[in-house]
């Protein structure tokens, strides 16, 4: 039995954050009414109680937080209980100043807000183990607990003493001698070299560019100071409660935590949605962001995962917050579920009267019961007890890796480089919308994962590489697979050192490419356009290929600089084959050659020729069908089906209203 198995007992969870210290408890059975009636099953209490549980230092104040579980247990509802380290009382930040983080320019960061604590603080890890080895000690035989709920969305960053004494301890462990750190890092540039190890420090505030390798380690420290403090909670309840899984929520393709690392010490993956600032509701990239999340989130898991956090309604951190059109919550939630989804949760149950997130918005929000947000909500809940028996568990098959590292990420987004408008998600996200509208199912992977099992492996641009993953994309190839790769990939090793040749030659091979003599990124406003009408930018590459007849020209530039040079390759390699853009193109011809790769890769989509808008994704042997338009739509079917939303069966095709879902048993 998997441990999320264990948390959901074959159904689907739905429920949200609940903050009942935020309200007066005549409002507390309220709650456990509304919650009973929205068909919520488990609720995460906790998140933000640290100053309500530890008053002062060392008191403990659980009465409250007795009262609401026992209050929810009656009620039917289980608990996901959070440890409460997100949030640290004003009383440490008084009497431990240093466990308050400093920033990059040596200011300290106050309390006031949330998450003000320096990861590599020992006093706040030490008040951190003792309010959570409580918590275990209390909590840990009540019957209404299903997950523990480690501090929540990790993400700060500190520069203060105590993390470089940390960082030149993790730093000494990576490299062993001075020697070898003053090599990786590259000191002789710049009269940089390190003679003694306390001459090292984060990387604070400088006077002009800062040491690359320096700052990619200091990312990684990060990364592995966070999770240490993660780990030390977990281990701590699960020596309390080994049948009792752990998790901690990650943010959508959040830059900060090496998710691949994380999520391997996770008994559950869960993660927070969001619409990507850049792109609200109201945006036609809206879907596709959250199927690349969830699809993220499954690869991370290696199977079904928790949504831990959504917004039922309006956030309150972008510019302009809309409210959720009638069914988006639905359909959203829904499609979380297709892509392997076991719960359905968000931020928060009850929105706040006060606060810096009152207008953000809640399953019950200030307009209360009758709202059309609670309505939807219900709704919902009965579409998931529905559902849950026959999802719950089920496993999503993709044919199509995409890689994705997020060392990669750090290493190629930092000031330097060729271009500031090359922006490692915006490559990432438009690559994955293009095989998301060829409703291609998509994992995402490591570079140094094993990936003979995907007949296509598709590499948008990973400007580092390390050995292991030169040497596994190169295996795979040779091995019968697909690779469709893009540019500035494989240009640095681990390190962050350029690789000789501008990109390493085992690529190069694999790629047919003979020289790489320059990168030449483009302006915003300066388009390209290749002999075959395509329309590209953003990036160019001034390159030779491989002479002899394994490497086809596919595509030349047209216009520019690089008139007449090759642009895009097709590389016979070993028993597979090797793609190569050198450039972006414009969205529906990269659409058009990645489902020519898959169609050469013998990879489908789901259903062939969906109408646009439209999304088709296969759970277990149930087809989710997705209307992500405004208007309705009829879908032909391959094979007649039965609705598990309405019970309704249909025999070729199905219409779906405008946001509508169906779930069909063929
Ligand atoms: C995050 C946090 C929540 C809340 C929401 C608001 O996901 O975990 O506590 O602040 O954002 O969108």
């Amino acid at each position: 039995m998997s441990a999320l198995s264990r948390v959901t007992g074959g159904r689907l969870r739905f429920g949200g954050d609940y903050n009942p210290e935020q309200w007066p408890r005549s409002v507390w059975a309220e709650d456990v009414r509304l919650m009973r009636r929205a068909g919520v099953n488990m609720v995460t209490v906790g998140v933000f109680s640290w100053a309500s549980l530890e008053p002062r230092p060392g008191a403990r104040d659980f009465g409250w937080l007795d009262h609401v579980l026992e209050l929810l247990h009656s009620g039917g509802i289980d608990v996901c209980l959070a440890t409460p380290t997100a949030s640290p009382p004003p009383w440490m930040g008084v009497r431990h100043p240093e466990t308050l983080p400093r920033d990059e320019n040596g200011l300290t960061v106050w309390y006031g807000s949330r998450q003000q604590f320096c990861a590599s603080s020992p006093v706040y890890r030490e008040y951190a183990r003792r309010i959570t080895e409580d918590l275990a000690q209390r909590y840990g035989s009540h019957p209404a607990l299903r997950l523990w709920h480690v501090n929540n969305e990790y993400c700060t960053f500190c520069w203060c003493d105590e993390t470089a004494r940390h960082f030149r301890r993790w730093l000494r462990e990576r490299y062993g001698s001075l020697e070898a750190l003053n090599t990786a890092w590259g000191t002789a540039f710049w009269s940089q070299r390190y003679d003694g190890w306390e001459e090292i420090i984060p990387p604070r505030r400088a006077q002009y560019l800062r040491n690359p390798s320096q700052l990619l380690d200091f990312q990684r420290f990060t990364s592995d100071a966070l999770l240490e403090c993660f780990t030390g909670e977990r281990d701590i309840l699960a020596a309390h409660t080994p049948d009792i899984p752990v998790t901690t929520n990650f943010m959508p393709l959040w830059r900060g935590q090496d998710g691949w690392r994380w999520a391997a010490e996770e008994d559950v993956v869960s993660v927070d949605i969001y619409p990507d600032p850049r792109a609200g509701w109201e945006s036609p990239d809206g879907p596709a962001h959250g199927a690349l999340v969830q699809d993220l989130t499954r690869s991370q898991a290696g199977g079904p995962w928790m949504l831990m956090e959504q917004a039922a309604g309006p956030v309150n951190w972008r510019g302009v917050n809309h409210p959720k059109p009638p069914g988006l919550n639905r359909l959203w939630s829904l499609q979380a579920v297709a892509r392997g989804a076991d719960a359905v949760c968000y931020f928060q149950w009850r929105q706040s009267r006060q606060g810096s997130e009152k207008f953000h918005s809640g399953m019950v929000p200030h307009a209360g019961e009758r709202s059309r947000t609670f309505q939807e909500v219900c709704g919902l809940g009965a579409d998931l007890a529905r559902i849950g028996p026959e999802v719950a568990g089920t496993g999503v098959t993709a044919q199509v890796a995409l890689l994705h590292d997020w060392h990669s990420w750090w290493a190629g987004d930092q000031p330097g480089r060729p271009s500031s408008e090359l922006d490692y998600t915006r490559v990432l996200t438009s690559w994955y919308q293009a095989l998301w509208e060829e409703n291609l199912l998509t994992d995402l992977a490591h570079p140094e994962h094993d990936l003979s099992r995907y007949p296509l492996v598709v590499l948008p641009h990973l400007y580092l590489l390390s050995d292991t993953a030169l040497d596994s994309l190169t295996a795979y190839v040779r091995g019968g697979g697909t690779l469709v790769c893009g540019y500035f990939t494989g240009v640095a090793d681990g390190d962050d050192r350029v690789r000789e040749g501008g990109m390493d030659a085992r690529l190069r091979d694999l790629l047919g490419i003979a020289v790489l003599h320059e990168w030449w990124p483009l302006h915003p406003e300066d388009g390209l356009t290749l002999d075959d009408g395509t329309p590209a930018g953003l990036w160019s590459e001034e390159l030779d290929t491989v002479p002899g007849n394994a490497v086809t020209v596919l595509a030349r530039y047209a216009d520019g600089e690089l008139a007449g040079r090759p642009a895009v390759l097709r590389n016979r390699f070993g028993a597979g084959t090797a793609w190569y853009l050198s450039t972006q193109p414009g969205h529906g011809a990269l659409r058009r050659l990645l489902a020519d790769a898959a169609a050469t890769a013998g990879v489908a989509p789901v259903l062939p020729g969906l109408p646009d808008g439209v999304e088709a994704v296969r759970r277990g042997d149930l087809l989710f069908l997705l209307n992500h338009r405004r208007s309705p739509v009829t879908v032909p079917l391959p094979l007649p089906g039965t609705d598990l939303l309405t019970g309704t069966r249909h025999t070729e095709e199905v219409r779906l209203d405008r946001h509508g879902v169906a779930v069909l048993r063929s």
